[in-house]
Parts: structure tokens; C-alpha cells; sequence
């Protein structure tokens, strides 16, 4: 196969072309998109034209396939995908309607956050329905040495409650999500444990106050580095075609799904999500 990669952005972000996803892969194609993945943290493959199950068994050449940590959001056709869709299921809204709506990494929340996912376009809106991803490397890089000093030392408490999208479950059901998933802390930085570099891994969705501060007084910090990893110049911004398959690294980008269409028309997205390594310990109010 004669693979072709071409950038999309400044930042981040790489179209691949010259290669059928929907097929087995040589070894060699699989390293070339690696390689691939690691330098650009987005490849966009269009036209990939993929079955659900075709999906789970292209992204199992990266790794591990995890069952979203949030079981009410798995497939229950293909627990291992997660159908992100606006369409009424079962005679309901959708639960996944609003799944993204604020800029996060995939389960910043988790001891053992996804080491990236893969998402598929399966139906979309006239205009808009887009996904935005900002390199976290670059807005670390692009901070002042005596910042990048300090944010290196910080951790952060995450919390999946916190999460915007999650405001409307009802008090038993938060009490029981609460015990099955606990804040955790987790480093300000993150170091990328293939290449070695850093990226601010705090967001606006899950994090709620840096470690041993207050939220007061870890509020002025986030907001900056908040409204900082998403200046223009660290975006980019995927206009979806049908058939796209967009495959992301969580350990180096956050992204968002704004509402930028007409919610009466659908949007319904697959995503496969790859297992990842550990990066947070449980929350212990004794250790502040
Ligand atoms: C997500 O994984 O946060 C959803 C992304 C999207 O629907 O574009």
C-alpha cells in the first residue's frame, strides 16, 4: 500500500490516504500509521466506509479495545462501540445526545484514562455537526519556562460528576456513580509515555481544583490554561464528511463537539476507544 499523509493544520491533525481501513493490514502499514498518529495526534481517514464491527477490528491494530467506562453510553449490539447520535433510541432522546459538549480529554475522570479513540461518521446534519481538537503539547510548549516550572510540580482533582453532560442524573443515580467512580488526582502535565513529550492535562469538563488548593484558589490557574490550550493556533477544527473515520490520541489533545447545526437533524457518530495506561490514583482527602 502506498501510503499518503497529508497535514491538515499547523498544529495537529493529518489526512491519510492510500489505505482500506475496512481491510486487514500488513505490519507495515500498521507502524506507517502509528508513526503516523504519534507525530500528527489526529488522523482523519476519509471515505473509510466501515461497518461497526469493521471499526473494532482496524482500531484493535493500535491496542486494547475498552468497553466506555460509562456502560450506559456502550452499544448493546457492539459493547465495544459507543454510539454518539442525536437519533431517539428506544422511543427516547438519545443519552449520548450531548456527550462532548465541553473540551475534555476521554475519561480524565479514570485512574486509567483511554489512550484514544476512533470515530466514525455514519450520518450528519446539512452544515456543521464538527469536532475540534487542540495539541495539549503545544499550548505546554507555548507557555513561559517559569510557568511550564510550576505546572510540572501541580496535580489536579478530577471529577466525573463535575461534568456538565451529567447534571441531569437523578441523586441516587449520582450517589451510585460516586461510589463507581471516585475523583481522582491526576498530574497538571502529562508525559507521553511513546514520545516522551508534555501536555497540559487539565480541562474545563472534569477538573476541579489543582491538588491541595481550594477551588478559589486554584480557579485564576485553570481558567488561564483553559482558555489558553484552546488559542486558535492549537486547533483543528474536523469538518465531518459521511464515511470519515477520525482517529485521536487522548493522551496528547482534548476536543469538543459544539452544538453548530440543527439538532432536527441527525448526527450519528461510532466511536471505539482504545485502553490506555495509568495516569491518576483515587482521591484521598487525608494525603491534602
Ligand atoms: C466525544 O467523544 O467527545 C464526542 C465527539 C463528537 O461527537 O464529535
Amino acid at each position: 500500500m502506498n501510503i499518503q499523509v497529508k497535514r491538515l493544520s499547523y498544529a495537529l491533525g493529518a489526512e491519510v490516504t492510500g489505505v482500506d481501513v475496512s481491510k486487514p493490514l500488513s505490519e507495515a502499514t500498521i507502524g506507517a500509521i502509528r508513526a503516523a498518529w504519534l507525530e500528527h495526534q489526529v488522523l482523519v481517514f476519509p471515505n473509510a466506509e466501515l461497518t461497526p464491527d469493521q471499526q473494532v477490528a482496524f482500531s484493535r491494530n493500535f491496542g486494547d479495545i475498552e468497553l466506555n467506562l460509562t456502560k450506559h453510553y456502550r452499544d448493546a449490539a457492539s459493547p465495544g462501540v459507543v454510539r454518539i447520535t442525536n437519533r431517539v433510541v428506544d422511543g427516547k432522546p438519545s443519552i449520548s445526545r450531548n456527550v462532548g459538549r465541553t473540551w475534555h480529554s476521554d475519561s480524565a475522570f479514570a485512574c486509567v484514562p483511554p489512550m484514544g479513540s476512533l470515530l466514525y461518521c455514519a450520518a450528519l446534519p446539512d452544515v456543521g455537526g464538527d469536532t475540534l481538537f487542540a495539541s495539549t503539547y503545544m499550548a505546554y510548549e507555548r507557555l513561559s519556562p517559569t510557568l511550564r516550572g510550576i505546572v510540572d510540580r501541580l496535580e489536579v482533582v478530577n471529577d466525573r460528576l463535575a461534568a456538565p453532560e451529567l447534571t441531569w442524573i437523578p441523586p441516587e443515580q449520582a450517589a451510585r456513580e460516586r461510589i463507581e467512580y471516585p475523583p481522582t488526582v491526576q498530574p497538571m502535565v502529562r508525559v507521553h509515555p511513546e514520545t516522551g513529550r508534555k501536555g497540559i492535562f487539565c480541562n474545563e469538563t472534569v477538573t476541579v481544583r489543582i491538588h491541595g488548593m481550594t477551588v478559589e484558589e486554584s480557579r485564576g490557574l485553570l481558567h488561564y490554561l483553559y482558555a489558553h490550550s484552546i488559542r486558535a493556533e492549537f486547533v483543528y477544527r474536523h469538518r465531518w464528511n459521511l464515511g470519515d473515520l477520525v482517529m485521536w490520541d487522548n493522551r496528547c489533545t482534548i476536543h469538543l463537539a459544539p452544538v453548530d447545526y440543527d439538532m432536527n437533524q441527525v448526527r450519528d457518530m461510532y466511536r471505539v476507544t482504545l485502553a490506555g495506561t495509568p495516569t491518576g490514583r483515587v482521591f484521598d482527602s487525608s494525603t491534602e
